[in-house]
C-alpha cells in the first residue's frame, strides 16, 4: 500500500478511464489525487461513490506523491515529469516524450515486467498500436523468433483524444444530413473516409506514428534486428484499434501452433472461427482490457509467415490498463518512493 497516487491529465480521454479503473480495481493507495490544467481546476469528478476535486497541476502538486500516472500531451509531460521526479515521485508516463530515452524502461507488464526494476524515476507506457502488436508478437517470438512484421493499422478516433470523438459524431451527422462537417482535429473529413496519415512525416516517408511502431517494438522486445513495416490509417471508428499483421518467423509455426501460443498468453483472447463468422471487431472489444486476435492463418506468400487480425481498446490496454498495471506492480512489489 502506498500513500498517494496522482493522475495527471485526469480529465482526458485516457485519464478518465485511469481514474475509473483505479477505483474499480481498488488501487492500493490511501489517497488518489487528480491533476489537470487550470481549465479543469475545481471541477468535481465522481466515480461510483467516490468524489474527487480536480486540482491545477503545479510543481508543488507532487510533494508527498509516491506514484504519478501521466496522461497528457508530450509537451506537458516534458515539463511536469522533472517536477515530479525531483520530489521523489515515480512517474508512469503515457506520452511519447520519454519512451525512447535509454534511461527510461518502456513496459508492457505481460511482455517485459522485469524492465520496471531498472527505472530511474520514469517508466513509459508504449504507443497504443505498438502495445497490441507486441502482445501478439511476444509468444511467437519466444517460440520461433520473429524476423519481420508487416502491419496495417485501422485506428479509431479516440486515439486522438476527446475532441476527436466529438468530431466523428458531428461530422457523421453532417455527412448524413448533407450539411457542414466540423474539421478541427483531423486534416481531412473523418466521416465515411480513411486518412492514411497519423502523426508527422519523417525523412524516410513513414510517419511519426509508424516509426513509433518500429522503434518501440525493438526496445520492448530487446531485439534491434526485428524488421517492422507499418502503415497507420485513421478510420471512422469511435473506439478500438484494429491491425492486420503478418509475422514472419525464423522457425516455421503452423496456424494451430500459433493459435495455441496466443491463447496461452496472459491478456490475449483468441476469437477465430471464420466459418461461424467469429473474429474480433472494435465495437465488441471496446471497453475490454484484453488484446483480441482472430483470422490466424499460415501466409501464402512466405513459407514462415503467420497472418492475423488483432483488435484492442486503445484507451484501455493501449493506454490506461497498461499504465495502471505498471503502477500496481510498483505499488505491490515496491520500487515507488524510497
Ligand atoms: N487516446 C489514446 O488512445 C492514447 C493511447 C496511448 C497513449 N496516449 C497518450 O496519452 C496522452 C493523453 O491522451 P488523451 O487521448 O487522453 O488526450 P486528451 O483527451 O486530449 O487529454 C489530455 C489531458 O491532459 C491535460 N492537460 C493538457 N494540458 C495540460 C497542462 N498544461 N497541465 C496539466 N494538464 C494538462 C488535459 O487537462 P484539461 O482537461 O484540463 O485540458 C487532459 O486531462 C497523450 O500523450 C497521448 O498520446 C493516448
Amino acid at each position: 500500500m502506498i500513500d498517494t497516487l496522482a493522475v495527471v491529465g485526469a480529465t482526458g480521454a485516457v485519464g478518465r478511464i485511469i481514474v475509473d479503473m483505479l477505483v474499480a480495481r481498488k488501487f492500493p493507495a490511501r489517497r488518489i489525487k487528480l491533476l489537470a490544467s487550470a481549465r479543469s481546476a475545481g471541477k468535481p469528478m465522481t466515480v461510483g461513490d467516490t468524489s474527487f476535486d480536480v486540482e491545477e497541476m503545479r510543481p508543488e502538486s507532487f510533494a508527498g506523491v509516491d506514484i504519478a500516472i501521466g496522461s497528457t500531451p508530450d509537451e506537458v509531460a516534458a515539463e511536469f515529469v522533472p517536477w515530479a521526479v525531483e520530489r521523489g515521485t515515480v512517474v508512469v508516463d503515457e506520452s511519447a516524450f520519454y519512451r525512447m530515452n535509454p534511461d527510461v524502461p518502456l513496459v508492457i507488464p505481460e511482455v517485459n515486467p522485469d524492465a520496471i526494476a531498472t527505472h530511474k524515476g520514469i517508466i513509459a507506457s508504449p504507443n497504443c498500436s505498438t502495445t497490441q502488436m507486441v502482445m501478439v508478437m511476444k509468444p511467437l517470438h519466444d517460440a520461433a523468433r520473429v524476423k519481420r512484421v508487416i502491419v496495417s493499422t485501422y485506428q479509431a478516433v479516440s486515439g486522438a483524444g476527446l475532441a476527436a470523438t466529438d468530431e466523428l459524431r458531428q461530422a457523421s451527422q453532417g455527412w448524413l444530413a448533407g450539411t457542414a462537417e466540423p474539421r478541427q482535429v483531423f486534416p481531412h473529413p473523418i466521416a465515411a473516409n480513411l486518412i492514411p496519415q497519423i502523426g508527422s512525416p519523417k525523412p524516410n516517408a513513414f510517419t511519426s506514428e509508424e516509426m513509433k511502431m518500429v522503434l518501440e517494438t525493438r526496445k520492448i522486445l530487446g531485439d534491434d534486428s526485428i524488421q517492422v513495416s507499418p502503415t497507420c490509417v485513421r478510420v471512422p471508428v469511435a473506439n478500438g484499434h484494429s491491425e492486420s499483421i503478418l509475422i514472419e518467423t525464423e522457425k516455421k509455426l503452423t496456424a494451430d501452433e500459433a493459435r495455441r501460443l496466443l491463447a496461452g498468453f496472459p491478456g490475449i483472447v483468441v476469437i477465430d472461427d471464420l466459418t461461424a463468422k467469429q473474429y474480433p471487431m472494435p465495437r465488441e472489444c471496446s471497453g475490454r482490457d484484453e488484446v483480441f486476435v482472430g483470422r490466424i492463418r499460415e501466409d501464402i506468400s512466405c513459407p514462415t509467415g503467420i497472418a492475423m487480425w488483432c483488435v484492442s481498446d486503445n484507451l484501455r490496454k493501449g493506454a490506461a490498463t497498461n499504465a495502471v498495471q505498471i503502477a500496481e506492480l510498483l505499488a505491490t512489489r515496491g520500487g515507488a518512493r524510497a
